[in-house]
């Protein structure tokens, strides 16, 4: 990029940059109002009129957002008549295929997580800088103070996060897992278990690659009974269990291969080696990479932060967790992007 491009592109650079917040909250505010849904039953559209009274909401305030929403193109405003005085609102289909909460690859629950609890820690990340911990971010976001058992205090604070945590996760888990899944052949293990394993996105997508294979999803208790209102119907559910337990403190169940998906950047590394210290016979794992300069990819850089600020994790390179598997006499270890999703990878590496 040359210098005259570079100095005309900057000005709308830095206001798409720190006018950013404005769009999500857009994004936020009408998801929450759930007006997608409400506009899929309206085929033919709806006036902001329409939407204000349906939704008790101002008339005046409504149609500005709707205008704001239209202009980002979330949804699509037309006219009725010639005149154009009366505006008429509908969902573009493309984009109720992800914001409709009906849809199957919607993603709704992720747009609520980032409203309800990534959005609220971001405001705090000055404190963080400042002190390298999220403590004071969630005690001035939320009102609690975060403990390195952030699950558990986040699960009972709120009966809703774990719900909608576990559906965020599974979206993403769901486009995640079948590549997780065929990343090895792991036809030699009859018994998998999946530590942290969520709604149970991976477990299913392992115990559909390999009919012959049971696996044991095991996560907190709060998980696990969140989890029974994600995952699919009792035809899907053979093969798969779960089991509700603390993988710090209790023993994990019986299994010759142990998976970990989105777990070890959850945590800071002592915690990382109290789980590999446990994790005895096979373990295989699935984690975004940042590249060795950690100069990329932006979205795992941009997880690098969203680790510190919502739980005391980090993202690594493939040579830090070679490097902490190792230091646990882990041998054979590979590492293979998984396609579908951001540079989710999938690790795996051997006890000799
Ligand atoms: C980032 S989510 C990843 C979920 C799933 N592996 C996936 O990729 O969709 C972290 C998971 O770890 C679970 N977890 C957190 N602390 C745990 C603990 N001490 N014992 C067992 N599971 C825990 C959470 O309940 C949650 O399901």
């Amino acid at each position: 990029m040359d210098n005259e491009t570079r100095s005309t592109l900057w000005p709308s650079l830095l206001l798409d940059i720190y006018t950013g917040f404005q769009k999500s909250q857009v994004l936020f505010v009408t998801t929450e109002l759930q007006l997608y849904d409400l506009l899929a039953i309206h085929q033919n559209g709806m006036t902001a009129n329409e939407i204000a009274n349906k939704k008790k909401l101002n008339l005046d305030a409504t149609e500005r957002i709707l205008d704001y929403a239209a202009g980002l193109k979330l949804i699509k405003k037309d006219f009725r008549s010639e005149s154009k005085t009366v505006a008429i609102y509908s969902n573009y289909p493309e984009i109720a295929e992800v914001l409709q909460s009906s849809k199957p690859n919607n993603m709704v629950a992720a747009i609520i997580h980032a409203s309800r609890t990534q959005y609220p820690l971001y405001q705090h990340l000055m404190t963080t800088i400042k002190s390298g911990s999220n403590t004071e971010a969630y005690k001035n976001a939320f009102g609690f103070e975060m403990t390195l058992e952030t699950f558990e205090s986040l699960y009972e604070t709120d009966n809703d996060y774990s719900a909608t945590f576990l559906q965020y996760m599974h979206q993403l888990s769901s486009i995640t897992s079948p590549g997780v899944a065929k990343a090895f052949d792991l036809s030699p293990f009859c018994e998998i278990c999946d530590l942290g394993g969520g709604s149970g996105a991976l477990a299913y997508a392992l115990a559909s690659e390999y009919p012959n294979v049971t696996v044991t999803v095991f996560d907190l208790a709060t998980a696990v009974e969140a989890a029974q209102k994600i995952t699919p119907d009792e035809t899907e559910r053979h093969n798969v269990k779960f089991v509700a337990g603390d993988f710090f403190q209790d023993e994990f169940p019986p299994a010759g291969l142990y998976t970990f998906a989105r777990i070890l950047h959850d945590w800071p590394d002592e915690k990382v080696h109290k789980l590999l210290d446990k994790t005895f016979k096979s373990l295989k794992s699935a984690e975004l990479i940042m590249n060795e300069t950690k100069t990329g990819p932006l979205q795992t850089l941009r997880y690098n932060v969203q680790m510190m600020i919502e739980m005391s994790g980090r993202e690594r390179t493939e040579t830090e967790y070679r490097l902490l598997l190792e230091q646990h006499g882990f041998v054979d270890f590979k590492c293979k992007f998984v396609a579908g999703y951001s540079s989710f990878h999938a690790m795996i590496a051997k006890k000799p």
